[in-house]
């Protein structure tokens, strides 16, 4: 468990996370571990924000002298609302990750780090993807999936969200799940309360991925297993958008390899 402050009784220190609750986060020791095996005299640390106080515990933290700040759930779309210099990528999903204090830019790198765990799969053009959910995570991935060239259906437990959803990003909505596909990604947040989805497993393919957002085994991620699929939880893309901080702070790429060594 980290060492969590308060963002009013915070020390000076160079990089943050904050959120609410936040005192699970991995993110201190991943860049800790990059820093000494890069010889960096950097300090990461948890910082606890409530909601409504994103933009003046951004405000002082600048003061305090950090550098940059990471922004996990649920301040993503306020930390968007404050940047003064949010990207275009940032600015189509509407939330942002990762903010540098110094120079004001601001960028959501969940969503090319999301892509980056794609690689390893090798996914031909032309791929399909489902995507369980319609939160912040869901619009990440709406976002770049079709930029890599997967057509992609959204499906969502509130349907007028799943809707709306689908409309906006211009994707096709789907009434139930099924394992039809090549990539289903589950962006709910079921699995952190060990809740199952209601998939149709039955139509599955031999070479179907399976990924879930949240860290670790999950009954949906179980039920993939159990029919011999390729699973993926969420400690990649911790590891891939952390390290994509890293550069967007630093402009040195992390060793990736010692970050997921040091979230294990
Ligand atoms: P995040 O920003 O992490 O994506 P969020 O914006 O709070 O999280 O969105 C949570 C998503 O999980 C929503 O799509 C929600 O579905 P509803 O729109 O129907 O509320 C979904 N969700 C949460 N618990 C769920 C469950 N038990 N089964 C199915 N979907 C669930």
């Amino acid at each position: 468990m980290n060492e969590v402050y308060t963002w009013k009784n915070a020390p000076s220190a160079d990089f943050a996370v904050i959120g609410d609750p936040i005192d699970h986060s991995r993110s201190p020791q991943m860049h800790s571990a990059a820093y000494d095996a890069l010889g960096l005299v950097y300090r990461y640390i948890c910082v606890h924000v409530s909601a409504g106080e994103v933009g003046e515990a951004l405000e002082h933290l600048t003061h305090l002298g950090f550098r940059g700040v990471n922004v996990t759930v649920p301040h993503k779309a306020e930390a968007m609302a404050w940047s003064k210099e949010p990207d275009v990528l940032a600015q189509q999903i509407g939330a942002v990750n990762t903010v540098d204090l110094i120079t004001g830019l601001a960028t959501n790198t969940d969503a090319p780090g999301f892509l980056d765990t794609l690689l390893p799969f090798g996914f031909p053009p032309g791929s399909n993807a489902l995507i369980l959910g319609a939160g912040g995570s869901a619009r990440a991935l709406a976002t770049v999936l079709p930029s890599a060239g997967f057509t992609v259906d959204i499906w969502n437990r509130t349907a007028e969200k799943a809707e709306a959803f689908a409309k906006e990003f211009g994707l096709n909505r789907i009434e139930s799940p099924t394992a039809n596909y090549d990539l289903i990604v589950n962006t709910t947040s079921a699995g952190l309360s060990q809740e199952k989805l209601d998939i149709d497993w039955s139509q599955h393919r031999a070479n179907t991925v399976v990924y879930d957002l949240v860290y670790g085994q999950t009954p949906f991620l179980a039920e993939a297993h159990q029919l011999g699929l390729r699973t993926q939880d969420g400690k990649e893309l911790l590891v891939a958008q952390g390290a994509r901080s890293f550069r967007f702070w630093l402009g040195i790429d992390p060793p990736r390899d010692v970050m997921r060594q040091a979230i294990q």
